[in-house]
């Protein structure tokens, strides 16, 4: 189950121990959001300690009991609903970018240490908002994984291993991901990181929802010179607010992801064909608050951000019914 090039894990209590395990009192770690990335990560961290997975609701939380394929495996999740969640010691937080408030809330209820959301987007604000624990910051990880099947019959796929940088003072976080087999570890520098990932998916996120092109096709004519000016635009004010790249660099590493992931779907396209709201507001709208605060113009990503709420449920949404078949 170890990511190439991870440390073995220094595992006290082995995953086939674990199961049939009377659940603690109090659990070590806890995940809110039992979609794609939170039954990954789940999945994973539950092969070497207890995990709670805090569900929307008793359905659901049901559901998730009784197993739920992940991967190559069947995963019984130690699943709670959001009104009952338990006591634990440090909580991930994923759910989607406008469930953070909510998602807050269930979170202090379990008097954690700390708080880490892992979400796209600039959450960590709105969290702190709704949230007093003691320590409550943003992560980021490339970590990906989708849901496919019905409600029914779900399976959560993961779609490649990536890294986890978690901010000082989650260091117990990063080591019980370690634990696990993922690649993870402490940023000194977590802002620069977090500005680093909204870069890429301030570029690429709207643009791929707005024309439903998958990633690779925004490297080609007509779209590339879009994506070249997206990344013009936002380099400016991302890098006065910590963005440690230089503007060809920038450019380069927006490129080199939509490379990597050219034959993707991006989650904001998933999002507007599957008739969901997206998290504009927590990728493009905080890169236009940052502008705003400065007296920065970004045009392109104005009109996009307008172009992805026109798409939003309500406002005349372009959804459709044929699956996305990636991340
Ligand atoms: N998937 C990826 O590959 C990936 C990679 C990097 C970052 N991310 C980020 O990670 C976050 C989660 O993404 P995802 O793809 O895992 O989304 P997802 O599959 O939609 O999962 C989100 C889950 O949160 C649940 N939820 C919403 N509100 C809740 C509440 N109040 N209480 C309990 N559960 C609640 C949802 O339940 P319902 O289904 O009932 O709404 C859903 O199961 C997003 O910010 C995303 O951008 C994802």
């Amino acid at each position: 189950m170890n990511a190439p090039g991870c440390p073995p894990p220094d595992d006290p209590l082995p995953g086939a121990a674990l199961r049939g395990a009377p659940p603690p009192d109090r659990y070590p770690l806890a995940i809110i959001g039992a979609g794609a990335l939170g039954l990954h990560f789940a999945a994973r961290l539950a092969e070497v300690m207890p995990v709670a997975v805090i569900a929307r609701d008793d359905e659901r939380a049901a559901r998730l009991k009784a197993g739920v394929t992940v991967g190559d495996r069947v995963f019984k999740a130690d699943a709670f609903a959001a009104d009952a969640p338990p006591p634990a010691d440090w909580v991930i937080v994923l759910v989607k970018a406008g469930d953070t408030a909510a998602a807050a809330a269930i979170a202090e209820h379990m008097q954690p240490l700390g708080v880490l959301s892992l979400q796209n987007g600039l959450t960590g604000d709105l969290l702190r908002a709704h949230c007093r624990a003691p320590r409550v910051d943003q992560g980021i990880t490339t970590e990906g994984a989708y849901r496919e099947g019905t409600a029914e019959a779900e399976r959560v796929q993961p779609s490649g291993a990536g890294e986890t940088l978690l901010p000082r003072g989650f260091e117990p976080v990063a080591e019980m991901l370690m634990r696990a087999g993922l690649h993870a570890r402490v940023e000194p520098d977590i802002g620069a990181a977090r500005l680093a990932k909204l870069l890429v998916n301030v570029a690429i996120n709207p643009l791929a929802a707005v024309h439903r092109a998958n990633n690779g096709a925004l490297l080609a004519p007509p779209l590339r010179a879009e994506l070249d000016r997206l990344v013009h635009e936002a380099w400016p004010v991302l890098h006065a607010e910590g963005l440690a790249l230089d503007e060809p660099a920038a450019l380069a590493r927006v490129h080199a992801v939509a490379q990597a992931t050219g034959a993707n779907r991006a989650s904001m396209l998933q999002d507007v064909l599957a008739g969901r709201r997206t998290e504009i507001d927590a990728i493009t709208g905080a890169l236009l608050q940052m502008a705003a605060r400065r007296g920065m113009a970004v045009p392109t990503h104005e009109a996009l951000y307008q172009a992805v709420r026109a798409l939003e449920p309500g406002k005349g949404s372009l959804s459709e019914s044929r699956p996305c078949t990636d991340t």
